[in-house]
């Protein structure tokens, strides 16, 4: 309580350390354990990056481009110095690259770093330079987020609630997050009731992580199973919807987590806005359309496991895709660091990534 008798709150711990460099090894939260135990895992070489990267021990578009980042630093620190360096740094980005298809932020810092790399002398000045480009794209991507809080927020009709899918959080990101940084933001400004977070199926996210993050900082969050959406949306109980992005074509088109597509077509039947949030990282205008975005496809045993428990009969056959994309009609606007951009999306992405 202050001097008026009314209640002050605390300030949020607005970080989640989701991926953290120890100065020779990367530490990274590991979200295929939470929220049952929260536990780091420390990657020390490139091979031990990239099982992490497939596995989802770390995950979300904008952290798998941090993880990536400092990935290049692993590469440098164990490729023998002298001739063909740069070549064998090389090589080993080719293996990060490899480990997961749709997130954009993967190959754009990979991009980055080789940048970087072609300028160095020696592996001594690679690494010194990769660690600082890793740790730029951190302090960036914060700063992106704390922006595209405050952009996404206005949004917001009055005091209201939203519904989110898969995990947009800090958890994906820095430590922020791009779709709940909007909810962190709007609970600091009272106007946040209530976060609906879609399960997820099949890997759950939303009910493991989305879950965990707003809850820990005394957000009110409701699981719901992805099939309760529309449910949620006709009946009037959000009055938005607000989910993270792994890549957007030039044309607004967004390929975000599988369960998107579905949720967008259920916002528009009930007449209920759709909002992407995403930095420009995440956005590529060397697609053209969401056509062009590969959608990964994953292991089967995803769907046919529920822990050791098996789901579905021996042998029938599995469809697992990772992504689905929403085409851009059924979005009504995106939010990015440097605003709102309102249909039609192509000018306002194409004036943002030159
Ligand atoms: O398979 P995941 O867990 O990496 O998928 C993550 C998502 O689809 C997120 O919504 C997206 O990366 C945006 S994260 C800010």
């Amino acid at each position: 309580m202050n001097g008026d008798g009314k209640s002050v709150r605390a300030p949020l711990p607005r970080y989640t350390p989701t991926v953290e460099w120890t100065g020779t090894a990367l530490r990274l939260l590991d979200q295929r354990l939470l929220p049952g135990r929260v536990r780091h895992i420390v990657c020390g070489t490139v091979d031990e990056l990239c099982d992490a990267i497939r596995t989802l021990a770390v995950r979300g578009a904008p952290a798998i481009g941090i993880a990536a980042a400092y990935g290049a630093v692993l590469a440098a620190l164990e490729s023998p110095p002298g001739e063909g360096f740069a070549e064998r740094v090389s090589a080993l980005l080719d293996r990060i690259a490899s480990t997961r298809p749709t997130a954009v932020n993967l190959f754009s810092s990979i991009a980055s770093q080789r940048r970087i790399l072609s300028v160095c002398q020696g592996r001594e000045e690679a690494v010194a330079a990769l660690a600082e480009g890793a740790g730029r794209l951190v302090e960036e991507d914060l700063e992106a987020s704390a922006a595209m809080g405050r952009e996404g927020a206005r949004l917001l009709p009055g005091r209201c609630s939203i519904l989110t899918h898969c995990n947009a959080g800090g958890l994906a990101t820095a430590g922020l997050g791009t779709a709940l940084a909007v909810a962190y933001e709007a609970f600091e400004q009272g106007l946040l009731e209530r976060v609906y977070a879609d399960e997820t199926r099949p890997l759950l996210q939303g009910a493991r992580l989305t879950a965990w993050e707003l809850s820990r900082r005394g957000i009110p969050v409701t699981v719901l199973p992805d099939s309760a959406a529309a449910t949620v949306l006709s009946g009037g109980l959000v009055a938005a919807v607000f989910t993270g992005a792994d890549r957007i074509a030039a044309n607004g088109d967004t390929a975000n987590k599988i369960g998107t597509f579905p949720l967008a077509l259920a916002a528009r039947a009930a007449g209920v806005p759709f909002y992407i949030v995403a930095p420009l990282t995440t956005f590529d205008p060397k697609c053209p359309d969401g056509g062009s975005i590969p959608v990964e496809q994953r292991p089967r045993g995803e769907v046919e496991f529920s822990g050791r428990r098996r789901m579905t009969p021996r042998g029938v056959d599995i469809f697992n895709p990772a992504f689905d994309i929403t085409p851009e009609a059924l979005i009504s606007a995106i939010v990015c660091e440097k605003g709102v951009l309102r249909k039609p999306f192509r000018d306002g992405i194409a004036e943002l990534t030159p």
